[in-house]
């Protein structure tokens, strides 16, 4: 069943000069913040890494979701944990069987996710649904904020919560990349619950109130009733 729409503000595009303020003003609205972990590899960027976790972990309780874009993980799960994440989601083009990994991240109290790419079928992570506390679905191929959300993606959305649902999992569906007041509600239509946001976030005047208007674009009330897609 579907659960309560949530917005996971993305620090990448907050002002990394002020970076405590900006988390302060989303975190009385949001119980996570989406910390975007790049490594040059993976994808053709650089983010943030395990010292910015760190020096946030103290100004904030909130539950720090790192979406690991690096082609190596398993190499930071430790460090990363040790620098307060929370939970980690895990690309299935790098680990194509998640199964090690996820044990990993789990016996170091981790929570673990798995995220796939816009050409990425949902075949490959449908067999491993049952080790994840989160699918995340790429709405924009990886490695930079502010790119325009790929409407073909909600077909996987469907699938996901169509399945999550028929195998009675509490796996969170969450979609990353081009979120904003026109598609968070396409989003939400599909069955996700989760919805990262960086640029219509951190990039507005006002923060808060973007995020209080993104949860506006969703009918929660109808969302509590049966879930159909329109
Ligand atoms: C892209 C990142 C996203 C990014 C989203 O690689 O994974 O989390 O911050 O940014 P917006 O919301 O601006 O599309
Ligand atoms: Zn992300």
């Amino acid at each position: 069943m579907i659960g309560p729409a949530r917005i996971a503000p993305s620090i990448l595009a907050a002002d990394f000069a002020r970076l405590g303020d900006d988390v302060a003003r989303v975190a009385p609205l949001v119980d996570m913040l989406h910390i975007d972990v790049m490594d040059g590899h993976f994808v053709p960027n650089i983010a943030v890494g395990i010292p910015v976790i760190e020096s946030l972990r103290p100004v904030t309780d909130l539950t720090f979701d790192c979406h690991l874009m690096v082609t190596n993980p398993e190499a930071y799960l430790e460090s990363l944990r040790a620098a307060g994440a929370d939970l980690v989601t895990v690309h299935i083009e790098v680990h194509p069987d998640p199964t090690d990994i996820a044990e990993q991240a789990r016996a170091l109290g981790l929570g673990f996710g798995l995220v796939i790419n816009p050409p990425t079928p949902f075949d490959s992570v449908d067999t491993y649904l049952e080790m994840a506390d989160m699918l995340l679905v790429m709405s924009v191929h990886p490695g930079f904020g502010g790119q325009q959300f790929m409407d073909e993606v909600l077909d996987k959305v469907e699938q996901a919560r169509k399945t999550i649902d028929s195998r009675g999992l509490g796996t969170e569906i969450e979609m990353d990349g081009g979120i904003g007041p026109t598609t968070i509600r396409r989003a939400r239509d599909a069955g996700a619950e989760i919805f990262v946001a960086g640029t219509a976030v951190f990039r507005a005047e006002d923060p808060a109130a973007a995020v209080m208007a993104l949860l506006g674009h969703i009918d929660q009330e109808r969302d509590a009733g049966t879930h159909t897609r329109r």
